[in-house]
């Protein structure tokens, strides 16, 4: 596996010099203290380039043996073609099929069930799965419930089938349309294309509306990690670690204290990226990986959640 973050840090006391907030707020509330973010004309495919190239070191995997490039992202460099094909492109690789995959701040869990289902099939050998996404070009600074909240990043896995038991045990996945007005970038699809008018009325910037989102996320967190724990036959003291999306600290000691997970297996780095949406759980588990914490064997739960609605989870037992 490998991540890529971006060198510039946005802090909370940075913040407090471009709209009301305070860096004492933002702590409490979010958990959050800093957050990297994109320059110039930097797009999601660097960020997703830098990511794979990372993971294909690590794996000693050569572009060429990668049959498939699945990149999720919910800020795509354009509409198209896919921010996947511009990967591609980028790390000269030719033949492979190439898409992306759009769940927000669940990509990560949706992508990373379907990857393993071409690799279950026997349909392709090599998957390089990408999450990646640069919010903070969506951004309106201004805007107080959005703009301390998000930050920029990637992660990547080179993913092979694993021996018997091990590998992605279980996946849960779930999503509420109904919900879809929730947390969206309103412009710059079919239905408000890019106008003097939706720019004028900031329609090309993230809308969340934060309380309902947190109380959805509060709800369905244990709720998803029960049903992909169900699903491989595991409970939740078999758990090694839990990989929780990076959204809010007050989330994720809910969602734990509900389903009595002591903290001690809960990767949070959310102090140090922010909500990085589908980069989230790839960045956190990095944490893990390159300390060396991880053992064969370890039961891995990634749990997510996002705009959608949709949410999910993985059981992953450790290759
Ligand atoms: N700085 C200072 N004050 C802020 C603020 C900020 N950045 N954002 C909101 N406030 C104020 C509000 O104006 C409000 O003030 P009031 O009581 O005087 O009216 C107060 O803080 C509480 O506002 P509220 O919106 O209820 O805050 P919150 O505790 O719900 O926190 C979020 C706001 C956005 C941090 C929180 O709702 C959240 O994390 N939601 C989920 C977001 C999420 O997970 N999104 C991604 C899904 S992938």
């Amino acid at each position: 596996m490998g991540v890529y973050v971006p060198n510039k840090i946005l802090t909370n006391n940075d913040l407090e010099k471009i709209v009301d907030t305070s860096d004492a707020w933002i702590r409490a509330r979010t958990g959050i203290v800093e957050r990297r973010v994109v320059e110039g004309d930097t797009a999601t495919s660097d960020l997703a380039v830098l990511a794979a190239k990372a993971a294909l070191e690590d794996g000693g995997v050569h572009i060429d043996e990668v049959d498939l490039i699945l990149v999720t992202t919910s800020t795509p460099d354009m509409i198209f073609p896919s921010t996947a094909c511009l990967v591609q492109k980028k790390l000269n690789s030719r033949g492979a099929a190439a898409f992306d995959m759009q769940a927000a701040c669940t990509g990560f869990i949706y992508g990373m069930t379907v990857a393993s289902q071409f690799i279950e099939t026997g349909m392709y050998k090599t998957v390089l799965l990408i999450g990646a996404d640069a919010f903070t070009k969506h951004i309106n600074w201004k805007d107080r419930g959005t703009s301390v909240i998000f930050g920029d990043g990637a992660g990547a896995f080179v993913l092979r089938e694993a021996d018997k038991g091990y590998g992605l045990l279980s996946s849960y996945l779930a999503a509420d349309g109904s919900g879809a007005d929730l947390l969206k970038i309103p412009a710059g699809g079919s239905y408000h294309p890019g106008s003097e008018e939706s720019v004028r009325e900031g329609l090309h910037f993230v809308y969340m509306n934060g309380s309902e989102v947190f109380k959805f996320a509060v709800r369905i967190f244990p709720e998803a990690v029960q049903r992909a724990l169900d699903k491989a036959g595991l409970t939740v003291d078999d758990i090694d670690y839990l990989v929780p999306h990076q959204a809010n600290i007050r989330i994720i000691n809910s969602g734990i204290e509900r389903l009595g997970i002591n903290k001690d297996k809960v990767v949070i780095n959310l102090d140090r990226y922010g909500n990085t949406s589908t980069a989230s759980i790839p960045l956190a588990l990095y944490d893990l990986y390159k300390t060396g914490s991880l053992k064969r064997g370890d039961v891995l739960v990634f749990v997510g959640f996002g705009a959608g609605l949709t949410w999910g989870a993985n059981v992953i037992r450790w290759y």
